[in-house]
């Protein structure tokens, strides 16, 4: 056997992983390979594989006769659609991907190549979880890399999916990264599974309820996506990746989709119900004003009271936080409140503008919320967009009341321009509440007659426009094009931030 053909060999075993039998079991139960899951996020023939001849050095439970190939995971890099991404993906055929030493070693490898060269993560999960011969070894890796990806936060974009099992401990590095995708039934996270609660607290509950993607998407707000199966999680990854940067110093790609920036929205003008208790769907608005109405929800099934998704306005990539009166009327309440501060420090901490669209008409009152914390949690909103340097446009469409008005991007806040609509109610309280305060003594009669004066006076967008709190009122229709205006204007935004060691978010 010549050199070549010795290196082809071990190649080729190697890419074989844990063998075609648990190859197998691994598409029964409907999951692709680490390296079926490499290909297809990259571009075709662009993924470059490092470290596919590590061995572990155990010499426990006899490890040492024993052949790992790549370790249980598979990492590289490679293009998403033209740009340097860096991946691992976990190879559950081998030793159920568990993690010993130096797995550890290779995914730190690759995040600290892809911090260096400014490239995005991403980190596909199938594991089960530390590797238990390797004894501490394990265990110290994963405290390694929790340490890297804190160094990475805010430097690259990190992306993980869960693409199978990962527990304990295992679930702190994707919760440290940016974005969390979730695979529905293959997918599954939890510190404690179903057994060790069921000896510990006596409490039965299955995997997929206490940890599936379900449960992480909706309940618990962990994952900010869900996907059907591992092709579709991966189409969804390379669908993100397009509206981020490759690093915090550049920018977002821009992709003209060819819609026109001075489009007309005629649905816009009539859109507001003249019952200003009545709904209508936020999204509708989103549809109307986005490049070819298209746009990717960002944790769209937990608090769908606030919406969070990326979007693209003549092809730039912006962030959107908006409140939907569809849901709880579009108060705000804790969840909402994470979810918002969340998604607007990230679109901050990768230079992606943000566009803020309100109709708010309070913070939900009540114990739950108090005892809760929603000072705490609402704080994080107004903390996150007082931080952000990004441009900052909001567009007030109906309610904007008291606090909620402020934590929705008002002047005070740093919104660079702020637009309302006609149809804008900007105002310390709803007219029924302020009646209840001031016009407590009022006959009945006289209580109406106020609450109508009240209406003429505050619930409309002029008064605002007068103090310069509002930059012009405008018509709904030409919305798009107003948008766009100001994200082109603000291209050039440059902020000195306060010098400091770092600031205190409320966390
Ligand atoms: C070593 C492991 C392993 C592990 C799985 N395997 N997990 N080997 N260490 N942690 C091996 C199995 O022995 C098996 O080897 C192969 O991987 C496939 O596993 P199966 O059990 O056959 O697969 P499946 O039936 O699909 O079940 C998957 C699973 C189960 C639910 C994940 O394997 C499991 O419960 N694993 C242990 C999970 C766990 O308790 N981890 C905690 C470790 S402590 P063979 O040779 O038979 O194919 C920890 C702390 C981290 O993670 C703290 C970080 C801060």
């Amino acid at each position: 056997m010549t050199k070549l053909e010795d290196l082809i060999e071990r190649k080729g075993s190697i890419a074989l992983g844990g063998g075609q039998a648990r190859i197998e079991k691994q598409h029964e139960q409907g999951k692709m390979t680490a390296r079926e899951r490499l290909e297809t996020l990259f571009d075709p023939n662009t993924f470059v594989e490092i470290d596919a001849f590590v061995v572990h050095r155990c010499y426990y439970f006899g490890q040492e006769k024993q052949h790992f190939p790549g370790d249980g995971v598979v990492g590289g890099y490679g293009k998403v659609d033209g740009r340097i991404v860096y991946a691992y993906a976990q190879d559950f055929t081998v030793v159920g991907g568990s993690m010993g030493e130096v797995q550890a070693n290779k995914i730190c490898k690759i995040l600290e190549n892809a911090r260096k060269v400014g490239a995005p993560v991403v980190g596909m999960n199938d594991s089960g979880g530390a590797r238990i011969q390797e004894g501490l070894d394990g265990l110290e890796g994963y405290g390694k890399i929790f340490f890297r990806n804190t160094a990475a936060s805010g430097v690259v974009p990190q992306i993980t999916a869960i693409m199978g099992p990962c527990a304990g401990g295992a679930v702190y590095s994707p919760a440290l990264t940016d974005f969390i995708f979730q695979v529905n039934k293959t997918g599954k996270m939890f510190i404690t599974g179903p057994d060790v609660i069921k000896s510990v607290t006596g409490e039965q509950i299955d995997a997929e309820k206490l940890g599936g993607a379900m449960t992480h998407n909706r309940v618990s707000g962990v994952a900010h996506f869900m996907a059907s199966d591992d092709t579709d999680c991966i189409n969804q990854i390379r669908r993100l990746l397009s509206y981020l940067p490759s690093n915090y110093r550049d920018a977002a790609p821009t992709i003209f989709n060819g819609d026109d920036p001075n489009r007309i929205a005629d649905q816009l003008d009539t859109i507001i119900p003249d019952n200003p208790n009545k709904a209508y769907d936020m999204y509708d608005v989103i549809k109307a004003i986005t490049d070819g109405g298209e746009y990717m929800d960002y944790m769209g099934m937990y608090a769908p009271n606030m919406i969070t998704c990326f979007a693209r306005f003549n092809g730039r990539s912006v962030g959107i936080i908006a409140n939907q009166p569809k849901a709880m009327a579009g108060c705000m309440d804790i969840n909402c409140s994470d979810k918002a501060a969340r998604f607007i420090r990230t679109c901050d901490a990768f230079g992606i503008p943000l566009l803020t669209l309100v109709d708010v008409p309070g913070f939900l009152p009540g114990s739950t919320q108090e005892h809760g914390g929603i000072i705490r949690h609402g704080a994080k909103v107004i903390y996150a967009y007082c931080e952000a340097t990004v441009p900052k446009v909001t567009m007030i469409l109906r309610k904007a009341y008291g606090g909620a008005y402020l934590a929705m991007c008002c002047k005070d806040l740093g919104s660079d321009i702020v637009y309302a609509w006609p149809t804008a109610e900007i105002a310390v309280m709803g007219a029924e509440g302020a009646a209840n305060i001031i016009f407590r003594k009022a006959t009945p009669e006289e209580r109406a007659e106020l609450i109508d004066e009240y209406k003429r006076e505050f619930n409309n967008p002029y008064k605002a426009a007068e103090r310069g709190m509002v930059d012009d009122v405008i018509i709904p229709s030409t919305s798009r094009q107003m948008i766009i205006a100001a994200m082109e204007m603000l291209d050039g935004k440059v902020v000195e931030a306060p010098r400091k060691k770092h600031g205190n978010v409320p966390l």
